[in-house]
């Protein structure tokens, strides 16, 4: 395959490992995501892949040398995939120049390490602020123009309204994925893409330069108005609401077609995020199409307030309410994640479940109570996959996460298998809720949380629970007892014909203890202890 560096841009390779990396073409099995059921999958080398991620800190990929101890300890926590910042101002220094040499660096190592990546492409926005701009973008508000507030005032924020500000990221996104085509075409290791990082604009509800005041005062844009209308019986309920309630008008400002209010201007501001994001996200696949997301800063909490409106948090991103705004906008991106910060977890990924969207919590935390998110999203919300922030402190191998992710990691091959076909699912048990029922097979499963059990037990906890055949069952737990019921015939009893622990070598089950007695408490549960989370296999039956 021909070198297809120095072609229309002047290209700097300026560092040894790029002379390293493959030169090739995309292969077409490059990572895709496909649907199993009601789930959709991330396929990687022709299999499913679950994401066991971290994300770096900000600043740390900006750096080899930073990073060259990091990667033995992310390796032995468990991981498969880092969540690494690739920095705009960093890879085109100069208008045109672009400096592969971090991001070649990074495959090399995480090859290496025998680790995925996750690329997260800070351009224009970082946190509703832009900051990962070029110094030559930076310098220049004339030509890359920023948004204003009521007095006509910039703030620290370019503009979706320029197609210079959209053209100049794009141009440079398109460079990377061309480039990841040439280098990493074959082998893959680059498996998504993050596009930005937590868009939105903040201490405002909206832009309010004059560009984007005439464009609110004008009509709602055709492309927008014909989704909703393509779209109304299947609009996430808050968008449908407020069309509803503004007459379901076909045309007319934004006001006029949804009201005036805060909202509004969200939504406005939903629709250009999602085009410009769009746009950049379509500029580079259309050099190298790996699936593409954009990471959602959540509303917070009462606890929290003015945080709790658009512009406290940044106003415009892809939160729940204003999905459709940006897949109408942004039809290149294939997923709209939540960074969850937040303690509900459950209904977060409820809510960014609706309408097919798929589930990749790309920020998190790492703690136990992560641990047992990153569980219940691989088995209950048939997620592609999981990410705490700020891996450079969670990689103790013996801490939370490389505990977890080394259970989870084992029945991976089995959870992929069965996402999306009523056959896994997790009961994630807290405080507040110590005890949950699911229903897999002909069986009801209940998880009681034993908190506080073994030194420094968890405060969250997942039973993941796996049918393996019409009476057998995988279940991943820890400081739980798991009973069963019959689902179908409550005259029936159940017992525990074989109970195994044991571990997945290789894909392979190997069988530890033979669990009976008082192991298997009251004759009929499964016990697991508070260390870590440990694996069982049982086989049930049924007597009257
Ligand atoms: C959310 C951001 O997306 C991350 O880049 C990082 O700044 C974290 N917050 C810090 O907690």
């Amino acid at each position: 395959m021909k070198l297809r560096t120095l072609i229309t841009t002047a290209i700097l390779i300026s560092f040894a490992p790029a002379a390293a990396l493959s030169q090739t073409k995309a292969s077409p099995n490059i990572p895709h995501l496909q649907r199993q059921g009601t789930a959709t999958q991330l396929i990687v080398d022709g299999k499913p892949f679950l994401v066991l991620g971290a994300e770096l800190n900000n600043s740390s990929a900006s750096s080899l040398e930073y990073m060259r101890p990091l990667w033995g300890r992310i390796a032995a926590a468990n991981l498969n995939t880092v969540l690494a910042t690739v920095s705009w101002e960093l890879m085109e220094p100069e208008e045109g120049h672009f400096d592969f040499s971090l991001v070649d660096g990074l495959i090399q190592e995480a090859r290496r390490s025998n680790l995925r990546l996750i690329l997260l492409w800070f351009g224009s926005w970082k946190n509703g602020k832009s900051t990962y701009q070029p110094v030559w973008v930076k310098t220049n508000q004339q030509r890359f123009p920023l948004i204003q507030d009521e007095k006509g005032k910039g703030l620290p924020t370019l503009t979706t309204l320029s197609d210079a500000n959209r053209d100049a990221d794009a141009r440079a996104f398109a460079a990377l994925m061309k480039h990841l085509g040439e280098v990493d075409g074959e082998a893959h290791t680059v498996i998504m893409m993050q596009v930005e990082n937590e868009v939105g604009v903040l201490g405002q509800s909206r832009d309010r330069s004059p560009v984007a005041n005439q464009a609110f005062a004008a009509s709602v844009p055709a492309e927008f108005m014909d989704y909703l209308q393509k779209h109304k019986d299947t609009l996430i309920p808050e968008l449908r609401k407020r069309w509803e309630a503004a007459g379901f008008k076909t045309s007319g400002s934004w006001e006029q077609v949804f009201g005036a209010g805060l909202e509004t201007d969200e939504l406005f501001m939903a629709w250009n995020y999602g085009r410009y994001v769009g746009h950049v996200a379509a500029s580079g696949k259309a050099e190298y199409p790996l699936p593409m997301f954009v990471n959602t800063w959540l509303r917070q909490g009462p606890d929290k307030p003015g945080e709790d409106k658009p512009g406290g948090y940044p106003s415009g991103g892809p939160l729940p309410w204003v999905l459709d705004a940006w897949r109408a906008g942004g039809p290149a991106i294939d997923i709209l994640s939540p960074d969850v910060h937040v303690p509900n977890y459950s209904d977060w990924c409820g809510w960014y479940m609706q309408s097919g969207n798929p589930l990749f919590i790309p920020e998190s935390r790492g703690d136990a109570r992560g641990v047992a998110w990153a569980m219940a999203t691989a088995g209950r919300y048939d997620g592609i996959g999981y990410s705490p922030f700020g891996i450079d402190r969670l990689t103790a191998p013996d801490g939370e996460l490389a505990k977890g992710y080394q259970a989870l990691s084992q029945v991976a091959p089995l959870i992929l298998e069965r996402q999306g076909l009523g056959k896994v699912t997790a009961a994630l048990l807290d405080k507040e809720t110590p005890k949950a029922k699911v229903r897999l097979g002909d069986y009801t499963i209940e998880a009681r949380f034993r908190e506080g059990r073994g030194p420094g037990g968890p405060d969250a906890v997942t039973g993941l629970f796996i049918q393996v055949g019409p009476d057998d069952y995988v279940i991943v737990g820890r400081s739980m007892g798991v009973y069963f019921e019959p689902a179908t015939d409550p005259a029936q009893s159940v017992g525990l014909a074989v109970v195994e622990e044991g571990q997945y070598v290789d894909g392979r089950w190997v069988p530890g203890r033979r669990l009976n007695g008082d192991e298997t408490p009251e004759w009929k549960a499964l016990s697991f202890g508070g260390d870590r989370y440990t694996i069982q296999k049982v086989k049930l039956y049924r007597y009257r």
